[in-house]
């Protein structure tokens, strides 16, 4: 998914889109420093939550729609039309979550939520111990590059 180095502080986020998924993912990090991921969906109409990116100290995600509200750890804080939507629990209309793990300050995810159907241990298998003691986790990114190519 990415790398600690693209969310290092609270309130940071980056939206990555996962073609092979045909998804965009928000990759943030909350104010208790955790790192999460959601599904870049409104609860409300499935609108896009973010737009754009990256932020570097957000509060939360305001969809632009009719503005329901999420904070950093996915809850619905503010819906603007309540008196809409009798009967609806706040707390069961977040922003969907994807599993995160993190190894050598590289990002994973899985899209099936916490916990993911195979470990991020168990999913690396030996490459962990092929690489243990290398410079993985002091790696930084150094250069962006971004190209469109006409290729087949
Ligand atoms: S789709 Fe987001 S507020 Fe309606």
């Amino acid at each position: 998914m990415g790398h600690t180095f693209e969310v290092p502080t609270p309130g940071g986020y980056v939206l990555k889109r996962l073609p092979t998924l045909g998804v965009e993912v928000i990759l943030v990090r909350g104010q208790d420093g955790e790192l999460r991921a959601f599904y870049n969906i409104c609860a409300h109409r499935g609108n896009k939550v973010v737009r754009e990116q990256p932020a570097s100290n957000a509060s939360g995600f305001s969809c632009n729609f009719r503005g329901w509200t999420y904070d950093l750890e996915s809850r619905l804080r503010h819906l603007p039309d309540a008196p809409e939507f009798p009967g609806l629990d706040p707390c069961d209309l977040g922003l969907r979550a994807l599993a995160v793990g993190v190894w050598e300050n590289f990002v994973f995810v899985h899209p099936a939520g916490d916990p993911p159907p195979v470990s991020l241990d168990d999913w690396l298998g030996e490459l962990k111990a092929a690489v243990a003691g290398g410079p993985l986790s002091k790696l930084q990114p150094s250069a962006i590059l971004r190209a469109t190519a006409k290729v087949n």
